[in-house]
């Protein structure tokens, strides 16, 4: 009898580490999606970069810069948090350096942007300024890659807006960039919530890219999309994937935070993710 328990016992043991250990892989994820548009003529692909929070990504960030380099992007969005309130900048600098010198590059603040000291944010956006990344503080630029002509828009995080060089409020800036749906150029709207799905639906724009949710922290495999999300709470609806709306689709990045963040991700690798439009 007291050997069945002894075997019982190491039998749950064994079942339990075979499901927690590979819970525990925070090796760089890459996700792809693909979005068709009559608006798109030729394809271009992008880039979607969240939440990287400064974190080490190897010497010279590396595993980041060597996956961003294989899938040979047409552009970067940088979708907020990718500075760190708390961390040093150097691992973010080295990504956003070598980033900015092969790719046109899109930013909008996230909330640790916004948690910084000012002298840290002012610092931080010079950074980007110096390395031509565009900054997307409720304006719109247009682009033209291979030849496909694109809007791009971005709006602040409302933790950001203290220090934001645009002193409308989030919904504000928003509601300046005014999408139209019969507008024949695919628009793009580059903002750090996801929670704030409703409100982008009011609007037309064709995707709207996003991060902040960190995939929920931890995930069960076709059982749970994310336990807990900041501004969402548990069980977060917008944790992280494809979410559409009639012509509209958001994607949310589960982001690149590693060890800025006390409890390790489970079952929820960092993850870069590629977009291709055609
Ligand atoms: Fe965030």
């Amino acid at each position: 009898m007291k050997k069945n328990k002894k075997k019982i016992r190491l039998m749950l043991l064994a079942v339990l580490l075979i499901f927690i250990i590979p819970g525990l892989d925070q090796r760089l994820y890459l996700r792809k999606y693909e979005m068709d548009s009559d608006k798109i003529q030729t394809p271009v692909r992008i880039v979607l970069l969240t939440d990287l929070h400064s974190c080490y990504y190897g010497k010279n960030q590396e595993r980041l810069l060597q996956a961003i380099a294989s899938q040979n992007p047409d552009m970067i969005t940088l979708a907020g948090d990718i500075f760190d309130d708390q961390l040093p900048d150097e691992n973010t600098e080295t990504v956003l350096k070598a980033v900015s010198e092969k790719y046109p590059c899109c930013y909008v603040t996230g909330n640790h942007e916004g948690w910084c000291t000012k002298e840290k944010f002012q610092k931080n956006m010079q950074f980007l300024k110096d390395h031509h990344i565009m900054i997307l503080a409720g304006k719109s630029e247009i682009l033209e890659i291979q030849k496909q002509k694109l809007i791009i828009s971005g709006i602040d995080d409302p933790d950001s807006l203290a220090y934001s060089e645009n002193k409308n409020n989030t919904e504000q800036q928003m509601q300046g960039l005014n999408p139209d749906s019969q507008e024949q150029t695919y628009h793009i709207l580059l903002s750090h919530r996801p929670e704030l799905f409703p409100e982008y639906q009011n609007l037309n724009f064709d995707l709207v890219l996003c991060g902040h949710a960190h995939g929920g922290q931890w995930r069960i495999p076709y059982l749970l999309n994310g336990l807990y999300a900041p501004n969402q709470g548990l069980f977060p609806e917008y944790a992280g994937g494809l979410y559409q709306s009639g012509q509209m689709t958001m994607i949310v990045s589960r982001g690149l935070a590693r060890e800025s963040t006390k409890l390790p991700r489970f079952y929820n690798r960092p993850e870069l993710v590629v977009i291709d439009l055609k």
